[in-house]
């Protein structure tokens, strides 16, 4: 168990008592079978992610947007409320501490579903399918991460990537940023030699930089989900029930044209 358990006990202890006090009647709303579905703000579903993640969620004039904005924005059609997005950083997200915290009901960050964050929340059905990728300024020759050896490669605080770099870059040095405009950055003034994050960010990275190349993938056959409180049934229900009918009824294909339209969808 790590530290973080025990301190974060006495928050659930103390929401939940807050909850019972309260009898929490302005936080409900309705599921659509019904159900009661407890939101921590009422009249709003809100989410904690960690910008920018782009196309996923990143902030375009003051406004944040993305695939997974609009997703979550079909849940909160369906609840009849709007989506509120907290910007909050990673590592309080893909440990549960936000969500337990009651910061949010739903987090949604391009997030990889993982047995050890499943033990800290729980996870909707995947909605997107992602694997790690290298990035490098143009011509820099790095393809593998055995190129990289006695270099340095960037990675993201917390993530996946991080974790794949860690396992498999044997002697090779890596740095962590906070978050991927700081990673990228690093990548194109060459405070790193490269870096590792998921590949729908780094395509769309490339896409708009034409002075980096995305050298290769590495098949971590991730999904991604959207993550609610452990034991949040009626919301994670709702959530499934979403993604499930947006996937048969066109509304999924088309978010994800909008945002990766050059992308061929399998
Ligand atoms: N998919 C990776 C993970 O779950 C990276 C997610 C980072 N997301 C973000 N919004 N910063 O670890």
């Amino acid at each position: 168990m790590s530290p973080r358990t025990a301190f974060v006990l006495p928050v659930v202890t103390t929401a939940a008592a807050l909850v019972a006090m309260t009898g929490c009647t302005s936080t409900e709303t309705s599921g659509s079978d019904g159900s009661k579905v407890e939101l921590v703000k009422s009249g709003k579903l809100t989410t904690c992610t960690h910008l920018p993640y782009e196309p996923f969620q990143s902030r375009q004039d003051n406004k944040i947007v993305g695939f997974d904005v609009d997703l979550v924005d079909l849940v909160a059609k369906e609840l009849k409320v709007t989506q509120e997005i907290v910007d909050t950083p990673f590592e309080g997200i893909q440990t549960g501490e936000d969500l337990n915290a009651r910061k949010c009901d739903v987090a949604a960050a391009g997030m990889t579903i993982t047995p050890v964050r499943e033990e800290n929340l729980d996870f909707s059905d995947p909605y997107f399918e992602a694997t790690q990728a290298l990035v490098t300024k143009k011509g820099a020759g790095y393809d593998s991460l055995a190129s990289l050896k006695g270099k340095k490669l960037g990675v993201q605080q917390g993530t996946t990537g991080e974790e794949y770099a860690k396992k498999n870059g044997k002697d090779v040095e890596t740095v962590q940023f906070e978050d991927l405009a700081l990673l990228l950055t690093a990548v194109k003034t060459g405070q790193v030699d490269a870096a590792v994050n998921d590949n729908g960010v780094l395509f769309e990275y490339v896409r708009k930089n034409p002075d980096t190349e995305v050298t290769a993938e590495f098949e971590t056959g991730e999904k991604y989900g959207v993550g609610v409180r452990t034991g949040n049934d009626a919301l994670r229900a709702e959530i499934n029930k979403v993604i499930k009918a947006a996937q048969s009824d066109g509304r999924y294909d088309a978010i994800y044209k909008k945002w990766f339209p050059a992308a061929p969808k399998n």
